[in-house]
């Protein structure tokens, strides 16, 4: 298909991109807003590696047509870390021990930061649920659903 404009907010600022409304969300954040955080992993919507948020619910970006995304919301690991800062999500997954090899961390913190925004203060089964398309190979899930726990407590008591 030709390239289109279309606009949409990403990461809180309103922007706009000519790309292939075919192509994917995941192919045009990488490819042509340099945005590399978000993983490339299985590309059918398996892995979980590739979790953004639109408006405010996790998707895999390797499913969504770019064209989709006219007028709707995006945010990326990118909004995440501010400068120096780690969210407090980022920061529970390395206390925890919950990134290995890192690469399915960007679309675990994706869903997890998508639980926390709705549910501050979820179950252990609700963050089971929440990770439940999100793959990892190294962890076992078990640090991960730690992290997410004490990330979830640190706000609370905030
Ligand atoms: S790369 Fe999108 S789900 Fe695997
Ligand atoms: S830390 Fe390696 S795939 Fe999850």
């Amino acid at each position: 298909m030709d390239n289109q404009e279309v606009v949409f907010t990403l990461n809180e600022e309103l922007v706009r991109v000519y790309a292939d409304p075919a192509e994917s969300l995941l192919t045009v954040l990488r490819d042509k807003l340099g945005l590399f955080g978000t993983k490339v992993g299985c590309g059918r919507g398996e892995c979980g590696a590739c979790t953004v948020l639109l408006d405010d619910q996790p998707v895999n970006s390797c499913l969504i047509p770019f064209g989709k995304v006219e007028g709707r919301r995006i945010e990326t690991i990118e909004n995440l870390s501010r400068g120096e800062e780690y969210h407090p999500i980022q920061k529970a997954f390395v206390e925890k021990g919950a990134v290995q090899c890192g690469f399915c961390s960007p679309g675990m913190i994706m869903s997890a930061h998508a639980l926390l925004k709705t549910n501050p203060q979820p179950s252990l089964q609700e963050i089971k649920t929440a990770i439940s398309g999100n793959l990892c190979r190294c962890t076992g899930y078990k640090q991960i659903e730690e992290a997410i726990a004490s990330a979830a407590e640190k706000k609370s008591r905030r």
